[in-house]
């Protein structure tokens, strides 16, 4: 079977966090319009096994192993090995658990700020003056209804994603006059595998939101894809939510 669509046909996309959750739908639905990606993560057996799904599907894949908690060598690591990026997708990201503000150390305060802000900075430091030199290139941040409002004992999560969105816009000024477009796609609670995990705290905020449902991993991809093709050319430092409506009510 070829790629569905040809829309991103000739475009390397790299995705963070694509060997599990969220990033293996992103993975697939880029693939899924021509894109070539590279699938990264720390665990190679899953990001083997994602490589093996999109190319069985007739598209073109990668796996390249890396921690982006793991400082700044590892990420210019991980850019070289990457090569010209077309489309960078900034997923990879811990949650953390509602924990109250004085119980939170500093080392999950920066475990959770190293996976979630620094790796994101790094990388797209890494590889966004290449897409400048070229004259094109689009950076999706994943950010989430977190990022968008405050929470109970959320303090250190809500925060991390806080500050993916405030890089959107900074981004999008630095980057966007060069033709390079940065943008965030802020989900609500998404329904992978690890959702369990969060479901007591999600069950009274779906109770009231207007889809009163999770989203798919699948739609949210579909927003990836969109902010990262041509037919969002002039959307520059947009955070779109994709959330059943949670942020608007
Ligand atoms: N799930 C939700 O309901 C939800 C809602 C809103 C926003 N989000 C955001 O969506 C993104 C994906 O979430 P998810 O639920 O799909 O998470 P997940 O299932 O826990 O997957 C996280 C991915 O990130 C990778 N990762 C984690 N730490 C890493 C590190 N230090 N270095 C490299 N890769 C790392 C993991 O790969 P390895 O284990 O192979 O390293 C995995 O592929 C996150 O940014 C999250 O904040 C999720």
């Amino acid at each position: 079977m070829s790629p569905e669509s040809t829309r991103l046909q000739g475009r390397t996309a790299l995705v963070t966090g694509s060997t599990g959750g969220l990033g293996v739908a992103i993975a697939k639905a880029l693939a899924a319009e021509g894109a070539r990606v590279i699938v990264t993560g720390r665990n190679k057996v899953r990001g083997d096994a994602v490589v093996a799904d999109i190319r069985s599907a007739g598209g073109g894949a990668d796996f390249v192993a890396a921690d982006l908690g793991a400082g700044e060598d590892e990420i210019r690591r991980l850019a070289t090995a990457a090569g010209d990026v077309d489309i960078l997708v900034n997923n990879a990201g811990v949650w953390s658990s509602p924990e109250p503000t004085a119980n939170i150390t500093e080392a999950t305060l920066l475990e959770s700020y190293r996976a979630n802000v620094v790796g994101p900075f790094l990388l797209t430091g890494a590889l966004a003056p290449a897409m400048v030199a070229r004259g094109r290139g689009a950076v999706v941040n994943i950010g989430s209804i977190t990022g968008l409002i405050g929470g109970d004992k959320s303090a250190l999560y809500n925060s991390t994603k806080a500050a993916v969105h405030s890089l959107t816009k900074s981004w999008a000024a630095e980057y966007g006059p060069a033709g390079v477009r940065v943008n965030a796609v802020a989900p609500g609670p998404i329904a992978t595998e690890r959702a369990a995990e969060a479901a007591d705290h999600v069950a009274p905020v779906l109770a009231r939101i207007p889809s009163r449902r999770m989203s798919t991993p699948e739609e949210v991809a579909a927003a990836v894809v969109f902010l990262a093709g041509d037919d969002a050319a002039n959307i520059h430092g947009a955070v779109l939510s994709v959330d059943g409506g949670w942020a608007a009510v």
